[in-house]
């Protein structure tokens, strides 16, 4: 996965920009799709994927996520779309920088940097995305009689994945994503794998 390596402390000026135009991919009305492959069940409704997911410790919100952007926007313009929401959110939590990830079909190495977080693995610190384009699949593994499930979030979905929690990351499909990263510490987000292979068994049974 392509990341732009520029961190933004939180006295980055925030302030309005006019936003890039992607008019022929953007659509500000799909939403996250919550799978339980080994009970072939999903859900769509918004509040009943929030249940689910607060019921298991995993934070999920739906922001306004209604500014188009260019394939090629770069991190300032996307994070200044949405410094309103993402400014109070992260002081609110501790959170001291934010990034973009931008992947679309023709990022070099695509395929490696989808394998890198394919596989199983824990970080020490939450890992929270805002999408505000594309998609990508949170897969969970949390034990203790619950299913593996996934969570495909779309523009306008935020999660945040608490630390030491068992998961990987599929970009999907699509190939297509852009997610706002926040850290508290950003060596907080390198990821431990766990060792399992249980990942294998799920690529692809969700589309
Ligand atoms: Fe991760």
């Amino acid at each position: 996965m392509r990341m732009i390596e520029c961190y933004f402390p939180l006295s980055f000026p925030f302030f309005k920009i006019k936003p890039y135009l992607r008019p022929n991919t953007f659509n500000s009305n799909i939403m996250a799709i919550l799978s339980i492959p080994d009970q072939k069940t999903e859900m769509r409704d918004p509040a009943e994927i929030k249940a689910f997911l607060n019921a298991r410790g995993v934070i999920y919100e739906q922001w306004e996520a209604s500014v188009p952007f260019a394939d090629n926007a770069d991190q300032e313009t996307i994070i200044q779309a949405y410094a309103h929401k993402l400014k109070p959110y992260m002081d609110s939590n501790g959170y001291q920088t934010a990034d973009v990830i931008n992947v679309t079909p023709q990022t070099p190495n695509l395929e490696a940097l989808r394998t890198k977080f394919l596989s199983e693995h824990i970080h020490t610190e939450d890992e929270v995305r805002f999408f505000v384009d594309g998609e990508g699949q949170f897969w969970f593994n949390l034990g203790e009689g619950n299913d593996v499930f996934c969570v495909t979030c779309q523009a306008g979905d935020l999660i945040s994945v608490p630390a030491n929690t068992r998961h990987w990351f599929d970009m999907g499909p699509k190939r297509f994503v852009k997610a706002i990263r926040v850290f508290i510490d950003q060596s907080g987000w390198v990821p431990h794998y766990t060792g399992s292979d249980v990942a294998e068994q799920y690529v692809g049974t969700v589309g």
